[in-house]
């Protein structure tokens, strides 16, 4: 039985072991340099990707962009006129502006030009309806903290892609964090109600802990350093050990002591497992309502 699930790739081993440089393009045009196109850019400025090898198409850079355009030499353009087909055609627009931007963009994806699109709901069909001479076209769902190089992405690629071009789809990706390979495409929306999704519901669980600090009686400051500081610190335990999840929730759980009072209530009937359970589902069905 399949999972739908290939590979895993961790930013840090991209890092330490920087692709070899067949695997980044040799020319890439980034289209729409907002909050995430901004971010894989900044990764593959990490990663080495040559500047000169880059063009973003960005109609209001913002002032970051603009200085990090000029300090490294990357092209920077309004729109992709006179911009010949690169190996790598990224779109990190706003889904809703796809109309609007595609058209102009066609011409820039030839036969050898891997497409690879970070826009919400815009399924491979539908790139491939927009793209018609690209064969190798990847979809994939980046989360907020590839801000900051430590996000996930869960990624799918059209039947035509080769290994080089998925290669060089990871090595790209890598910059926003980890990587996750699906062979069906379908599971994107899961993976949007889980990961796509998911640092809200991290945050919201920060608002709701100093939430139920004051409730105990603490002063609200005091509940929101205590809420943020221990879902952060909890978050950097993890990523640095090597137990699971359940196993650091074992070990710092002794019977009958507080925690398990707590966790008595947060695994009931009505507890953060069934809740999750229907906040993912909930997701999952939009993000299947909104694709197209
Ligand atoms: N942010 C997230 O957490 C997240 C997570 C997963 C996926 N995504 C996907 O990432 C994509 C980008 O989201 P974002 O949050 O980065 O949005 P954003 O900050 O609004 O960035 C989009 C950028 O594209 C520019 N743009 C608009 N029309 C263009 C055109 N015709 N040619 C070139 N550039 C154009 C926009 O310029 P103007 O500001 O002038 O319009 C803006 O700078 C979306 O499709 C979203 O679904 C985002």
């Amino acid at each position: 039985m399949t999972t739908g699930v290939q590979v895993v790739q961790r930013f840090s081993d991209v890092l330490d072991n920087p692709p070899p440089d067949v695997a980044l393009p040799a020319s890439l045009v980034l289209v729409g340099a907002g909050k995430m196109g901004g971010a894989l850019l900044d990764g593959w400025l990490r990663s080495g990707l040559d500047p000169l090898r880059i063009t973003i198409v960005e109609p209001h850079p913002s002032p970051t962009i603009e200085r990090t355009a000029a300090e490294r030499g990357i092209a920077l353009t309004a729109a992709p006129d006179g911009i010949g087909a690169p190996q790598a055609l990224v779109l990190a627009v706003k889904p809703q502006l796809l109309d609007e931007a595609a058209p102009a963009l066609e011409r820039l994806a030839g036969a050898d030009t891997l497409v690879l699109s970070i826009l919400a709901g815009k399924t491979l069909d539908n790139l491939a309806g927009r793209f018609p001479r690209a064969r190798a076209i990847v979809r994939a769902m980046p989360n907020l903290p590839a801000s900051i190089g430590r996000g996930i992405t869960g990624a799918a690629a059209s039947q035509a892609i080769d290994a080089a071009q998925k290669a060089t789809a990871t090595a790209l990706l890598s910059g926003a964090g980890d990587v996750e390979w699906l062979d069906d495409e379908a599971l994107i929306d899961a993976v949007t109600g889980v990961s796509g999704s998911g640092p809200a519901y991290v945050f919201y669980l920060v608002e709701a802990l100093a939430e139920a600090g004051v409730a105990a009686g603490l002063p609200a400051a005091l509940a929101q350093r205590l809420a943020r500081a221990t879902v952060t610190g909890a978050g950097a335990l993890l990523d640095e050990s090597p137990l699971t999840a359940a196993e650091l929730r074992e070990a710092v759980t002794s019977k009958g002591g507080t925690t398990a009072a707590a966790l008595a209530v947060l695994g009931g009937v009505n507890g953060i497992g069934p809740i999750l359970t229907s906040a993912v589902a909930a997701a999952r069905r939009r993000a299947a309502e909104l694709s197209g």
